[in-house]
């Protein structure tokens, strides 16, 4: 490729500007002939050989430089447009030309560099910007939006570069204090006002803005910065937070006064029965080991809560999740004389998940499946991939091929009404704490909460015979979606 553009660099044009150039440095010769000529002090025969030798002079003393310049010309035509056509063994005879490719060559690689460092320089700005979990836009003169980060675009949309502030926010408040700032009236604004997505008026979002000029300006026409907060995190942390002590106390205050009750019984009225002293005993300690398991489930829940936006990043293979699920759980399993069965297709995929959150719910699920199914009886967990998962009410699941794995075991019917509040905290089927079977009411919440997280969905078949399945979707590729 580059002989062939060698090759033509060096090809000779027809050049008219040599010929008018030949004519004009002989103009003076030809004149002094004619005049010699008609003076008789020449005869015309030889005027005409001594004109001939002159143009000839001519065209061998100008060629080399003419077609050399044409060289020049071209070459640097074709470095303005190819990045990487730098040429040192440029065939130049004359000094002139040869200086001349010289300091082009430089210049071209100077700049080139320049524009290398910049161009990395802004792809490393871009990204880091990006990775801010904060919306930031840039805003020209006018107000008009030249660039945005990733979370700027989550909150406003994916189309706001290029569009003017005007027409994206609609508080009066805002755009005035942008325009101060743009006017030069303050150097940097702050205020809380808020975004409405959508026509329904209750539906707004508290925003705190910080809208700061820059301190130069750029070639690139920004002259202010506006950083964004998204009031409804900090609010829906607070919540969680405020949740998680009200349900805790709530939760707690039960076994603890049937603990402190005990305690009451054992240093009066049962001070010297040893047999009742045993039997409490018996009950404290099964109270306590309940108050540490909703303790640790509640943790667990917030945890997962707090981790909701955030996408997972891991490549997991599920079979070798519930093979360590099922040794967990053996003892469990055979206390009741149960056993597991796994159903799993051979080209089963990886999928982009959080390992320890997926081996909890997995978790979760068998060890409901020991704890509700029958005794001597069989809990099959099977897994396949499937091209799409079904939608959720409440949430977005991920578009796209996912893994859907199953737990299936017998024992009593769910009765279809209560599906739709299995997943509710502390919710527990009554006939269940009637046989005393013990438990928090808050696995299928944490389930529910990591297949939040991970855009999939759960789905629950019980019959009378046929027995219980839960089935889970888990998307082999996270979606990145905009809202
Ligand atoms: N495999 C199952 N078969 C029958 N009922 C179940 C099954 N799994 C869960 N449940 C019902 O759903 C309720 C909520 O389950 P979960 O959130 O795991 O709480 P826990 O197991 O601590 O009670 C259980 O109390 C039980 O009534
Ligand atoms: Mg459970």
């Amino acid at each position: 490729m580059f002989n062939k553009s060698h090759n033509k660099l060096f090809k000779i044009e027809k050049d008219t500007n040599f010929a008018n150039r030949i004519l004009a440095l002989s103009l003076p010769s030809a004149l002094v002939f004619i005049m010699l000529v008609a003076l008789k002090l020449l005869p015309a025969s030889i005027a005409i050989i001594a004109y001939g030798t002159i143009i000839v002079f001519n065209i061998i003393w100008l060629f080399p430089v003419t077609f050399e310049m044409q060289q020049v010309r071209k070459y640097i035509f074709r470095l303005s447009k190819e990045k990487n056509c730098i040429h040192e063994n440029f065939n130049l005879t004359e000094n002139d030309t040869k200086e001349i490719v010289k300091a082009v060559n430089e210049m071209h690689r100077f700049w080139t560099e320049k524009a290398e460092k910049l161009e990395a320089q802004t792809i490393s700005d871009t990204a880091v910007l990006d990775t801010l979990p904060d919306p930031i836009l840039m805003i020209d003169q006018n107000g008009n939006i030249l660039g945005a980060n990733n979370a700027a675009h989550k909150l406003l949309g994916s189309n706001i570069t290029d569009r003017n502030v005007e027409e994206i926010f609609s508080s009066n408040n805002f755009i005035n204090a942008v325009s101060r700032v743009l006017k030069a009236e303050s150097e940097s604004e702050n205020l809380i006002f808020y975004v409405n997505h959508n026509e329904n008026k209750n539906d707004l979002q508290k925003i705190y803005a910080h809208i700061k000029k820059l301190p130069w300006i750029s070639k690139g026409r920004a002259v202010a910065v506006i950083s964004l907060y998204d009031f409804a995190k900090a609010t829906k942390i607070e919540k969680m937070q405020a949740d998680f002590v009200a349900n805790a106390s709530h939760e707690l205050r039960t076994p603890l006064s049937v603990i402190s009750g005990f305690i009451d019984t054992l240093q009066t009225t049962a001070k010297d029965d040893e047999k009742a002293r045993n039997m409490f005993l018996k009950i404290m300690a099964e109270q306590a080991a309940y108050m540490s398991l909703l303790i640790e489930n509640l943790l667990s829940l917030s945890k997962i809560e707090m981790m909701q936006d955030m996408p997972p990043e891991e490549k997991i293979d599920i079979l070798t999740i519930v093979e360590d699920v099922c040794n967990a759980l053996m003892l469990k399993a055979q206390n009741k004389n149960m056993t597991f069965k796994l159903n799993f297709k051979d080209n089963l995929a990886n999928i982009t998940a959080d390992y320890g959150q997926i081996r909890q719910l997995l978790q979760n699920l068998c060890d409901n499946a020991i704890k509700y199914g029958y005794q001597d009886s069989i809990i099959t967990i099977s897994a396949k991939n499937v091209s799409s998962i079904p939608a959720a009410k409440t949430y977005q699941v991920a578009l796209g091929p996912a893994v859907a794995v199953s737990i299936h075991n017998f024992g009593e019917k769910i009765d279809h009404e209560h599906f739709n509040r299995l997943t509710e905290r502390f919710y527990r089927m009554q006939s269940h704490k009637n046989q005393n079977i013990k438990g928090s009411g808050l696995g299928l919440a944490i389930v529910k909460h990591i297949l939040i997280r991970h855009q999939g969905n759960l789905k629950i078949k019980s019959e009378t015979t046929k027995g219980t399945t839960f089935t889970v979707y888990l998307p082999i590729e996270q979606n990145k979606t905009t809202n």
